[in-house]
Order: structure tokens, then C-alpha cells, then sequence
């Protein structure tokens, strides 16, 4: 059908269920199946679509639910992101422009490993979201950083399920305290971008369960989202939002959620297989081409009975569910005007407990200091966060080189004029998006007579190196990961002329993930991990460098020393390597410090690694009881054994018994952040473990089960700087939950493995016809049999 001829059926539609309007029920939250009894099938078809062509797509909102003015059902609006609300900043017929607070990236607020604070900072962003009138915020997002090429890592928390889990039931309890929604994303097993809307993550059950599922699974359990967004990739041969078991047996049956699933924008390929998934809106609708697609197909499958009308219903219930808690429908009147000034404050304290110091030999925190010489492009144009829609419209961020100035340094003015004219330049020369113009263009070479003017003129060098990814992309290993030789180049030659006279020098690294940092770590006398902190970033910089605050963050990921020692690297994105059309996931559940940790492979800085400026001393551990009895409560004694105040992040690891399945060698369980501790100060933590947290998942048996045998409890300050041992017994195995034979592999896939190899692959069941069904091309292309 033409657009023209969709529109016109579209305001005829309108034009009669308006003149209806007195005759048909109007929503509530007691008449919900009435509504859905007076529906047409056409209306029905409408309320499983987005609407993407709202009334208030000029300011806000990428994309709504349908609203009826028949049924008195109102839309629900839907934005972006992670790190604050994505609005458009500037409304038809209105000289005004609305800002939204930028907060650090998901990475960075997992570095805070501080879930008190998270929901803080959740509660203010949901703030944006009521008051600028939208209903549902499309974040968190829990994936896995399974490999650091990844382009949407810095929306996500962690290469460890426990703590993206915590963090992102932290973020939901904050956002939807406002009596706004969460739309937890993107489920599952999204880990790449490239081919992202085809690709298939062949994932044994053991590692979906216990590192892929497991972050939402403890989103869903602990903070009951409103709505999950099902993601584009397929997982184990279906895609997410077409898939049954992801979205019926495991979500909703397994793990109780009641809430909506909506699709990515533009996802799956099988309208009627969505909705028999369980996947209750396809996004963003109306007027893309494949929202009258889309249309058709529900309509006609309806119509000749292959999709049952009872299945439909089911979803628009959800929907309807949805509709009556949110604040368009109960008329909540909006300000427009959030209090921005103080949702700073709060985005400021996030980027604060976010920075990670990586390196000290003891210049920080600066003392006498006063004269900076202040190198790299980045410095002058600090990135606040990345691109695509986890972006955020803020007005104003700080850039390291005004937070350091706001802070009383003083910038050598020569070398701050060499680097301006250089970012004038390339926006001048810019005919794209200005906003990354600079980080996006190769750092500029230095001369080393150049640097040595800078040694008289200052007291201390600093050199910011800065990196951006976003949405539909992954980057490679040479201009990510790795340092060019330029970045290298101005690293040892500051170092060399600033150690020569005596002077130090500090590397600010303001990056979204992981970079290499092996090969030059040594040269600098401090490194510190700034993330991008949103707009705040360059003023909390300042102050962890002037020693206002100490820093407390912790690495969320493992810092390896080469890229080839990810344990997915040689997978990673998959086959082919352009475009892949698999994506084999072989290191099964050994991601990130699980693997490190297990095989010997150093890493550059270890997984829950940060530094203080103070000291802090672990003592007292204690177990509630040495054998286990339903739970066991771990307790330790943290103190600040240094001179001045901090705070500290306890870590608990358990390490299982050997057993007929690998088992890592730890795996973190629990972690507290202590208030901020004087010096002397105690504080007594106390870890709750029960049978869930001590089980492995199972594949063949499809169960959680906890094996009997001695348990080894680490608490440390970080996964390798453990300070507190004490262990406790499992007289017999615990079958923790018998779940369902879900999410069976497609194709053949050997987990990495210590004591075992599982070889799982096409078992009778999954069907030639089956695979065939659903994606016959794909089928065609790999010849599986
Ligand atoms: C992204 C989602 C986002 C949606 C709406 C998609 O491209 O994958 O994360 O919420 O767009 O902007």
C-alpha cells in the first residue's frame, strides 16, 4: 500500500471512531479487556505498532504507542538513554532551547560500583523524564562487555553479570520512582554491532544463563521494570524479538515479569512470530516502510486465523497495562523546566565516585602545583559521552582544561593557543557533526622543542587521550584499542623533557571502555581513568586531581595487556569477519577476569582494580555458619588505615568446588561501597550469599545446581588484591531450579573449558524445517544440515 493510501485510511479510521466516540468504553485501569473486546482488528493491529509520526516527534520522543481518542487510550512517548534523557533541544515555533543533564556512561556509573548513588542518579534522570512529558526511559542497558571493540560498550555496565545486574536494578528503582517506566535493554545477548540487525550469537545454555540472561534476570527480579526492549540480533538461530523461549519461557514464566516487550527500532523480520513470541510492540511503527509491511501481515494473519486473535489480545492487554500507569494518561502536567542546576550537582557526585586512578607514584594529589602544561586535543574539547541514541542534548560541558582553570591551575597559555587553533581548524573544516569533529581527527604531532619550551614555563605536564564509539559500529583493534604512534610519541617525549628537569607528568584517560595501556604505563607517574563523566567530567577531574575528593572508583572490566588476550578475540565479530552472519561465542562462560583469572593470563589492570589516596586494611572475617544452611552471611571489617578520608569498594568472590563442570576460579558475588571514612574509621560489611549465588547453570539438566563441597570466600579490594580468606561447606548438591530445556545452540559450539569439554549442537529436536522456517537464506548460505 502507498503512504498516501495508508494515510487516508488512516484519518478515515480516525474520522469514524471519532464520531463513535460516545458509544465505545473509555480506558481505565478496571476496563481493560472490555476495551480490548470493542477493538477492530484493524485498531488492534494499530496498538501492537509504534507510531514514530506522534504529535510530539518535533521535540521529544523516538517513537510512542498508538493512542485512540475512540477508547480514551492515550500514547505512551518513549526516549532515550543511558546516561540522561535524550531530547531534542529546540521545538517548532518556539525561540526557547531544552537541555537535558549529560551523566557519566553506563561504564563509568558502574565504575562507582556505588548502587545508593546509581538510584540517585536515576531518580534525577526519571525527573527529566516526567517533567520534559515522556513516560518510558529506553535505558538501562545491561549487555555484557563480552570484547572492547565493541561500539556500544560505554552503554553498558560491566564484563560481570552480578554487578551490570545490580547497577542496572539500581538505575530502574531511580528512574521509575518518578512514576515513569524503564525500558531494560536490549535483550539478549547484543554484544556487537557489526551486522547487528542479522547477526546470530551462538551462545551454549550454560554461558546465556549464567553470563548473558543473568544481568536482566536480576534487573527484572529486583527492580520490575516497566517494559524490556528485545534486541535486533538473533541468538542460537532466532531473532531476540521472534523468539519464544527468550521472550515467554525464560522472561515472563521463568523470571515474572509482566510488563511490555518492545522490539529495537526496526528489529525481527516476522511481524506474527513477534507477537506469538511475546514481543508486544514492534518498534518504532508507523511511517517506516516496514510498519505497513508490518500491518499487512498482522492484518491478513489475523484475518485467515495464522495468528490467533487471543495472542494479539494478550499483548494490547500489556499494552493497555502499560497505558493506565503513565503520567500522560492520568494527565500529568509537565514543567518543561526540571531543576537542571541541581541534577548537575547529582551528575557531578556520579562522575566523581566514577574516576578510576590507575597509576600514582605519588604526585597525586597535587600539591604545590599551579602551572599546567596541558597536552592533547582532547583536553580542550573533553568528550562528555558517546554517540547514537545513547547521546545526550546537554548545554554545557566541562572541559578538563576549564575544570582545571575553574579549579585555580593555570593553563600555559602557548600551548593551550597551539591546541585551540588546532580545534578551531577542524571546526572550521567540518562538514559534519561538529560535536566529534576534534576526537574524531587524528591527534596532532608536537614538536619535541615545542615540549621542552613547556618544561620551564610549568610545573607539571598532563596529556588526555581520548577515544568515542557509538551505536552501529564496532571499532578496530588499530584505532581503538591500540595508541597511534603520534599519542605514543607525545607520551614519552613529555615524559623524557618533564623527567629531565625533575617534573611529572599525568595521562587523563577520557575513553569509553578498554584501551591498551601496557606498553606505556610505565612512563607516565600517573594515569587516571576519567572515563567520559558527562557534563561534569573536566570539574571532577579537578578535583580528584587537587585532592578535593579521593578518588573510589573500580575497573567494571579487566584491563588486558593485548588485545589477543580477550578471550573473544579471535570470534569476535564473527564469520564472515564483514558482516558477519554467526557469531561464535567459544569462550563460553570464561568472559573477562573469569578467564584471565582462570587460565594465567596477566592482565595490564585487573577487574575491580582502583587506587586511593589513603589505605585501607580488611580484618575480622566471619562466616554465620561454616556449613550451609539455605544461606550464609559473610561479614568483614573494612578501615581507613591512611591520613585522609575515602571510600572503599569490599568485593566478595567465591570459588567453588571442583566438579564434573568447569568452574572459574572466582567469580564475584557480592560488593559493598563503605560510606566515606575518616581516618581510623570502621565500617562492618556484611555479604548475604544464598544457593542461587553458589550455582552453576547446568546445560543438559537445564538447572541451577549448587555442588556440594568446601567454598572458598575471597573479600578484597579488588579480584586479584585479595585481603580476607574463609571458606564454608555444602554437605550435599543443592538443585537450586529446575528450568526450562530453553534456548537450545543452532549449531555446534564447544565451551572453553578446564575439566571438560561440553560439545553441544543440532540435537533431533531442532529441525531442518525448523531452521528453514524461519530463515531460509541464512540457512541456504551455511549449508547446515
Ligand atoms: C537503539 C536503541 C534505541 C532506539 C531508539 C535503536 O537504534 O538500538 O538502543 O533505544 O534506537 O532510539
Amino acid at each position: 500500500m502507498e503512504k498516501n493510501v495508508f494515510t487516508f485510511c488512516m484519518l478515515l479510521i480516525a474520522t469514524m471512531l471519532f464520531s463513535q466516540e460516545h458509544k465505545v468504553p473509555q480506558l481505565s485501569k478496571d476496563n481493560i479487556k472490555e476495551i480490548i473486546a470493542s477493538m477492530t482488528q484493524e485498531e488492534k493491529v494499530f496498538m501492537v505498532m509504534g507510531n514514530f509520526n506522534n504529535e510530539w516527534k518535533k521535540y521529544i520522543g523516538v517513537g510512542s504507542t498508538w493512542q485512540s481518542k475512540k477508547h480514551g487510550i492515550s500514547a505512551v512517548l518513549l526516549d532515550d538513554g543511558p546516561a540522561g534523557l535524550r531530547l531534542k533541544p529546540k521545538r517548532e515555533n518556539d525561540l526557547k532551547t531544552y537541555y537535558c543533564t549529560a551523566f557519566p556512561t553506563a561504564t563509568a556509573l558502574a565504575a562507582t560500583w556505588n548502587t545508593e548513588l546509581i538510584e540517585n542518579a536515576g531518580k534525577a534522570i526519571g525527573n527529566e523524564v516526567l517533567e520534559y512529558g515522556s513516560d518510558v526511559l529506553l535505558a538501562p542497558a545491561v549487555n555484557i562487555h563480552r570484547n572492547p571493540l565493541n561500539g556500544r560498550n560505554f552503554e553498558y555496565y560491566s564484563e560481570d553479570p552480578i554487578l551490570s545486574g545490580k547497577i542496572g536494578a539500581a538505575m530502574v528503582r531511580g528512574v521509575q520512582s518518578n512514576g515513569v517506566g524503564t525500558s531494560v535493554k536490549h535483550f539478549a545477548a547484543n554484544n556487537q554491532e557489526s551486522n547487528r540487525k542479522g547477526v546470530n550469537a551462538i551462545i551454549s545454555q550454560r554461558a546465556l544463563r549464567e553470563i548473558y540472561l543473568r544481568s536482566f534476570e536480576i534487573v527484572v527480579k529486583e527492580s520490575k521494570p516497566w517494559t524490556i526492549m528485545s534486541s535486533y540480533n538473533r541468538i542460537n538461530g532466532f531473532y531476540a524479538a521472534e523468539n519464544r523461549d527468550l521472550l515467554k519461557t525464560i522472561l515472563r514464566n521463568e523470571w515474572g515479569f509482566n510488563g511490555v516487550v518492545m522490539s529495537d527500532w526496526v528489529s525481527g523480520d516476522d511481524a506474527v512470530a513477534q507477537m506469538k513470541a511475546g514481543n508486544d510492540i514492534i518498534m518504532p511503527g508507523y511511517p517506516t516502510d516496514y510498519a505497513q509491511y508490518h500491518y499487512d501481515e498482522l492484518l491478513s494473519a489475523l484475518k485467515d486465523n495464522t495468528l490467533d486473535e487471543k495472542t494479539i489480545d494478550q499483548n494490547i492487554e500489556r499494552i493497555l497495562k502499560l497505558v493506565t500507569i503513565t503520567p500522560r494518561f492520568n494527565n500529568y502536567k509537565y514543567s518543561s523546566t526540571p531543576d537542571l542546576k541541581s541534577h548537575a550537582i547529582i551528575s557531578q557526585e556520579s562522575a566523581n565516585e566514577a574516576m578510576v586512578l590507575l597509576k600514582n607514584n605519588g604526585i597525586l594529589p597535587l600539591k604545590k602545583a599551579k602551572n599546567i602544561a596541558l597536552f592533547g586535543k582532547t583536553s580542550y574539547d573533553f568528550i562528555a559521552g558517546g554517540t547514537g541514541s545513547g547521546e545526550v542534548n546537554y548545554e554545557h560541558a566541562v572541559s578538563l582544561k576549564e575544570g582545571l582553570e575553574n579549579g585555580g591551575f593555570k593553563i600555559e597559555k602557548q600551548l593551550e593557543n597551539f591546541y585551540m587553533n588546532f580545534v578551531d581548524s577542524v571546526f572550521t573544516n567540518c562538514k559534519t557533526i561538529k560535536k566529534y569533529a576534534v576526537v574524531n581527527h587524528p591527534e596532532i604531532p608536537l614538536h619535541k622543542s615545542e615540549i621542552q619550551k613547556q618544561v620551564n614555563k610549568t610545573d607539571v605536564a598532563i596529556i588526555t587521550i581520548g577515544r568515542i564509539s557509538g551505536e552501529g559500529y564496532d571499532r578496530d583493534e588499530k584505532d581503538y584499542f591500540g595508541l597511534t604512534d603520534v599519542e605514543k610519541q607525545l607520551i614519552s617525549d613529555v615524559c623524557e623533557a618533564f623527567h629531565a628537569a625533575n617534573k611529572k607528568v599525568i595521562v587523563v584517560l577520557n575513553i569509553g571502555g578498554v584501551i591498551e595501556t601496557n606498553s606505556w604505563k610505565n612512563l607516565p607517574d600517573a594515569i587516571l581513568l576519567a572515563w567520559q563523566t558527562g557534563q561534569q567530567g573536566g570539574a571532577a577531574v579537578n578535583e580528584i586531581l587537587k585532592g578535593k575528593l579521593n578518588p573510589s572508583g573500580k575497573l567494571p572490566m579487566s584491563y588486558p595487556m593485548t588485545y589477543a588476550d580477550v578471550p573473544s578475540s579471535k570470534t569476535f565479530p564473527g564469520v564472515p569477519v564483514i558482516n558477519p552472519v554467526n557469531s561464535f561465542y567459544n569462550e563460553g562462560v570464561y568472559v573477562g577476569y573469569r578467564f584471565y583469572d582462570t587460565f594465567k593470563v596477566l592482565t595490564s589492570y585487573e577487574f575491580g582494580f582502583g587506587l586511593s589516596y589513603t589505605n585501607f586494611g580488611y580484618s575480622d572475617i566471619k562466616v554465620s555458619s561454616t556449613t550451609f544452611n539455605g544461606y550464609v552471611d559473610v561479614s568483614v571489617i573494612v578501615k581507613n588505615t591512611g591520613k585522609i578520608p575515602g571510600k572503599e569498594v569490599a568485593q566478595l568472590y567465591l570459588s567453588a568446588p571442583k566438579s564434573k563442570i568447569d568452574k572459574p576460579e572466582k567469580e564475584l558475588k557480592g560488593f559493598v561501597k563503605t560510606k566515606l571514612l575518616k581516618p581510623g574509621e570502621t565500617q562492618q560489611i556484611t555479604f548475604k550469599i544464598d544457593a542461587k549465588l553458589l550455582a552453576s547453570f547446568w546445560s543438559g539438566e537445564s538447572c541451577w545446581i549448587a555442588d556440594k563441597g568446601v567454598y572458598d570466600v575471597f573479600v578484597g579490594s579488588s579480584s586479584k588484591d585479595i585481603r580476607q580468606k574463609t571458606s564454608f561447606d555444602v554437605a550435599s548438591d543443592i538443585k537450586v531450579e529446575q528450568l526450562h530445556d530453553a534456548m537450545y545452540p543452532n549449531f555446534a559450539i564447544k565451551d572453553l573449558g578446564t575439566v571438560s569439554k561440553t560439545t553441544l549442537g543440532n540435537r533431533s529436536h531442532f529441525t531442518r524445517h525448523h531452521i528453514l522456517y524461519y530463515d531460509f537464506q541464512w540457512y541456504e548460505k551455511q549449508k547446515i544440515e
